[in-house]
């Protein structure tokens, strides 16, 4: 029997699969399994994982162990056993959300105690760690793509120190025109639905997919913006719609 090409995603969303976030990862994940790939998917919001308290216990008491028992451990046995991994978040002040970042900080467990310095660069990596790839998947509620500088620095060096590469990383402005108006950014889209076909069959995606992907949708930020405000303020008329369900898009 053929051995599946596993994908371990954590979408980092506080709404988890009802944000804007999962609306790209679908895609995505519609692409990989085209080529039938096994895709899990798992919500940092629904999981219970404590913050990392720098006990130093994983690292000199119990090497590898984290003092608590929570869902973390299986994260990260997901993580190990996957062929690829994907991360996905919205910008939640520049960054990642907070329930991300409890996951990543608790991977301290994984890594040496002791510190290695490589190409102007510490690390603490365990010796002969095998390359994993890695996906970036982002949402960001401002049109103007600067608003990706911060998370994506942060996730190009956070893949390094970890000892995993970049695969690829997408990014989506505006965010609410996922919803709103999805035929203007549906070139995008079906990009990251092929790039996610491509890494399972290729095991990489090509620059020029990946430069499709993050397409600029957007010719003008400040008319976005204005075109978004106004849509808030429509909703808030109408908040009794919004509470009920009927309508579906939130901010
Ligand atoms: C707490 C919070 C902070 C946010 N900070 C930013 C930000 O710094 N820049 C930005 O462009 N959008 C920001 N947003 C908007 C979200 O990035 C955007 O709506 C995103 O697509 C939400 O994804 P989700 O629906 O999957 O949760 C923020 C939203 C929240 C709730």
């Amino acid at each position: 029997m053929e051995i599946p090409y596993k994908i371990f995603i954590i979408n980092g969303s506080h709404r988890s699969e009802n944000g804007f976030t999962e609306i790209v990862l679908k895609k995505f994940i519609k692409g990989a399994e085209s080529a039938k790939a096994q895709c899990e998917v798992l919500y940092p919001s629904k999981k219970k994982i404590f913050p990392c308290e720098s006990c130093g216990k994983c690292l000199f008491e119990t090497p590898g162990a984290c003092k608590y028992n929570d869902d973390m451990d299986s994260v990260i046995l997901k993580m190990e056993e996957a062929d690829l991994l994907v991360f996905a978040s919205p910008v939640y002040f520049d960054s990642m959300s907070s329930n991300l970042k409890k996951i990543i900080e608790r991977l301290r467990s994984t890594l040496d105690a002791y510190f290695e310095f490589r190409n102007g660069r510490t690390y603490h990596l365990k010796i002969n760690k095998k390359k994993k790839n890695a996906i970036t998947i982002f949402t960001a509620g401002n049109p103007e793509r600067e608003s990706f500088f911060s998370i994506s620095r942060i996730f190009n060096r956070i893949i390094d120190n970890m000892g995993w590469q970049l695969a690829g990383e997408f990014q989506f402005p505006a965010s609410h025109l996922l919803v709103a108006e999805p035929e203007i950014l549906a070139s995008q889209l079906e990009a990251v639905a092929i790039s996610g076909k491509e890494i399972v069959l290729k095991g990489e995606i090509s620059k020029k997919l990946l430069e499709k992907a993050n397409s600029e949708y957007i010719d003008d930020p400040k008319t976005t913006l204005h075109h978004m405000t106004q849509m808030i303020l429509e909703m808030r008329k109408d908040n009794q719609a919004i509470s009920t369900g009927t309508k579906k898009m939130r901010i």
